[in-house]
Order: structure tokens, then sequence, then C-alpha cells
């Protein structure tokens, strides 16, 4: 199995700016979403000077939000009702203890299978394959998922598109910011 994520390295400002937003934010904004608490972002000034995400969401509109998880908590096995493929961002992945999984292909008349982890990096965004059965165990402390969610929806948008989309032109646009492409 080709793996059911992508990752595309990133700049730290990103994720410095997420955790602004987040401070920024009383309770009253976090509602409940799919079973989690959600804090919807301003997108457009979330992402602004932000060269990756400003050309995704120019391509493919989104909106960003913040998915938090609370502590000793899990997101079954599952595949996403509407999303075909997201872009995840885990805010401050080497605090607490959680596991995001891909179960392989398996028999589901059976209780019984096997997966892979996908391990979060810092101020790294993946694309996730929604489609693929996943699961999320978050263990102490709140775990927070910074996230987007393409208007289009898994008919429309699929994680093999996105990814040969992101792969190419986003390369080139990594590599004029550094000036490295004549290597
Ligand atoms: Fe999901």
């Amino acid at each position: 199995m080709m793996e059911p994520y992508f990752k595309i390295p990133h700049d730290p400002t990103m994720a410095h700016r997420i955790s602004e937003a987040m401070q920024k934010s009383v309770q009253e904004d976090w509602e409940e979403y799919w079973g989690w608490r959600a804090l919807k972002l301003d997108t457009e000034s979330v992402i602004e000077g932000d060269l990756f995400l400003e050309w995704l969401h120019a391509r493919h509109p989104f909106k960003a939000g913040i998915l938090a998880m609370q502590p000793w908590s899990f997101y079954t096995w599952h595949t996403d009702g509407r999303r075909g493929v997201s872009v995840n961002m885990l805010v401050d992945p080497r605090s607490g203890t959680h596991h995001s999984m891909f179960a392989l292909p398996r028999d589901k008349s059976h209780s019984t299978g096997r997966f892979i982890e996908l391990i979060y990096e810092p101020n790294t965004f993946y694309l996730f394959d929604n489609q693929i059965e996943h699961a999320v165990y978050n263990f102490e402390g709140h775990r927070f998922m910074f996230s987007l969610e393409f208007d289009e929806d898994k008919s429309a948008l699929d994680f093999y598109t996105l990814k040969s989309e992101v792969s190419q032109p986003w390369l080139c646009l990594n590599s004029a910011g550094g000036g490295t492409n004549e290597d």
C-alpha cells in the first residue's frame, strides 16, 4: 500500500501563528464538530503571507480550523463522510502521548487488523487521505490539530490528485525561496 499521507516540510512561522490564534480564543469560540471541539479560524488572515497555503487556497478553497481532543479520548476506526483529503499540522507534537494510525487493507468482518502510524513532526504539514480507515488515540494532555477542510468534498478532490498537484509546483516555490535550485 502506498502511504496514505504525504509530508510537506514547512517553516516554523505557521506554527507560531496557529498558537497565537489559539491563545486569543475564548471558550465560547470552540464549538462541537463531529465529536471534536473545533475552533474556526479566519482563514484569509491566518494564511496571509504563507506562500504554500496561499497557493493552495487559490486552487482549492478551504476553511482552516483547529481540532481539539480531550485527554484520554479516541476517535475510532473510520473513513470520513465528506472529506477526501485534508492538510494537517499537529500543534506541539512532542507534548503528550497520542497515536494517529492508518489501517492496512483488511477483512472488515474481523475485528483484527494491522496498521501503520503517522508520526507528526513539528512545523510540518501532511496531506492526509481521509478515505483510508484511520483512528486516533490521545492519552494525557489535550491534542490540538491545525486542519484544512476543502470546499470540495471527496467526490471532487482526492488524496492522489492533490498529492500530484502539490508535489511539483510547491517544490518549485520552495526552491525559489531557498535560492538553491541551481544545485
Ligand atoms: Fe477522520
